[in-house]
């Protein structure tokens, strides 16, 4: 079975390092040997063995009828739309760890690949090396999925616990992260949480088989969080985490990404550095949930050499996938029930504010200088109205708590 990578950057490299490590079982799992024929890449990599495939114009791939299967691993929409249809339409599987893509354009690729009895298989796009979207398309099919709540990127996990073990400032754990191949070419994707926002959505989405449009789910980022939370945070017993959630609410469907305060009992709390987990709540099984490394190359490879495993042993038999392009309306953001953890600077009228407006509020006794205090659960709209009065000027940080 002949097949095609397209890019050869961190991902792209260990799918060749997976394949030419494990060539022997691989193939036997396969039922077929599995032969890459060309790397596409801009550039050329002398020296390399790799540059004997290396190929620079995708038309070459798309004309060869030897080629039945196309592993994507360049990121981004374009070109990879492009490429992903024209291989689905000439028969050719695709394979992609291609979350912008898979989140944009996944229900409409399904259709393709289901026309033309091929597949369009995505486990590497969310979770890294976790499987978690065969399971949702395969082992939780009897049940319908209340909950999906995780931590989904694997760059802001590192940050956050370097930050609270460490003591470690920001800038200093990113740069880390992004030497060792987590962080997106972009790190706003990471830090700001489209990346997560993008993987909660392709999750919702097949969980709940209508498409979850990752633009409307709101999202934040974990660039605010500082020093001075995560001792706040160790006072009270939590921990921060960044956590992208999908939830049934009385016949509707809320998202979110944003930080969180969690419990340190709480099953996430205790999931650090580049891992990833994610809980699932189905109705008829409980409470599962999965965890492994959530990015970096080798597990992610890991992942797109399984769906190439997958595209190979399903040759001629498209595996159905329910995700149709019918979109879901998303909860208002509003009407969410919510607890917010604040941070006010410790002056007579601010605080006075503070307490006429929250009536029952839980003071939090930690730094100097200023005052800290848990919420009622209320809903968004009306701690967003609070916080107008109090004046957002005077608000040093504000984080919502689990529970
Ligand atoms: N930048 C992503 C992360 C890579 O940190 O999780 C894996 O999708």
């Amino acid at each position: 079975m002949k097949v095609a990578l397209l890019g050869y950057g961190t991902v792209g490299s260990g799918v060749v390092e997976v394949i030419n490590a494990n060539q022997d079982s691989i193939n036997k799992k396969a039922g077929t040997p599995i032969e890459i024929k060309y790397v596409l890449d801009l550039r050329e990599f002398p020296g390399n063995p790799i540059n004997e495939i290396i190929v620079h114009d995708f038309k070459q791939i798309a004309e060869d009828p030897e080629i039945e299967i196309v592993a994507e691993a360049m990121g981004g929409v374009e070109p990879a739309y492009a490429f992903a249809k024209t291989s689905l339409e000439s028969g050719k599987s695709y394979v992609t760890s291609n979350k912008e893509l898979v989140a944009l354009h996944g229900a409409e690729l399904l259709e393709i690949a289901r026309k033309n009895n091929v597949n369009f298989l995505f486990e590497a796009s969310v979770g890294g090396g976790i499987p978690i979207i065969r399971p949702l398309n395969q082992c939780l099919t009897a049940d319908e999925i209340c909950e999906i709540t995780g931590i989904l990127n694997g760059t802001t996990n590192f940050i956050l616990t370097k930050m609270k073990d460490e003591g470690r400032d920001f800038e200093d754990v990113l740069k880390e992260a992004q030497a060792l191949g987590y962080a997106e070419k972009n790190p706003a994707a990471d830090v700001e949480g489209y990346d997560a926002c993008r993987k909660i959505a392709i999750l919702a989405s097949l969980a709940l088989g209508e498409h979850v449009n990752f633009e409307e789910v709101p999202t934040e980022g974990i660039t605010k969080i500082t020093a001075e939370d995560m001792v706040y945070a160790e006072k009270m017993g939590y921990v921060i985490k960044l956590l992208a959630t999908c939830k049934k609410q009385d016949d509707a469907v809320f998202a979110r990404v944003s930080p969180m305060l969690i419990s340190k009992s709480h099953p996430l709390a205790m999931v650090n550095d580049v891992f990833n987990a994610i809980f699932v709540n189905g109705n008829v099984i409980g409470d599962v949930m999965f965890y492994g490394r959530g990015a970096g190359k080798l597990p992610t490879a890991s992942a797109v050499v399984a769906d190439i495993v997958d595209a190979a042993k399903h040759k001629g038999t498209n595996i159905i996938s329910f995700w149709s392009r019918k979109k879901i309306e998303l909860k208002d953001q509003g009407d969410v029930k919510v607890r917010y953890f604040v941070r006010v600077k410790d002056n007579a009228e601010v605080v006075s504010k503070v307490q006429e407006n929250f009536k029952q509020l839980e003071v939090v006794e930690a730094l100097e200088g200023e005052f800290a205090f848990i919420t009622e659960v209320c809903s968004e709209s009306t701690f967003a109205e609070k916080m107008e009065i109090i004046d957002y000027a005077n608000v040093l940080s504000k984080i919502r708590i689990d529970k």
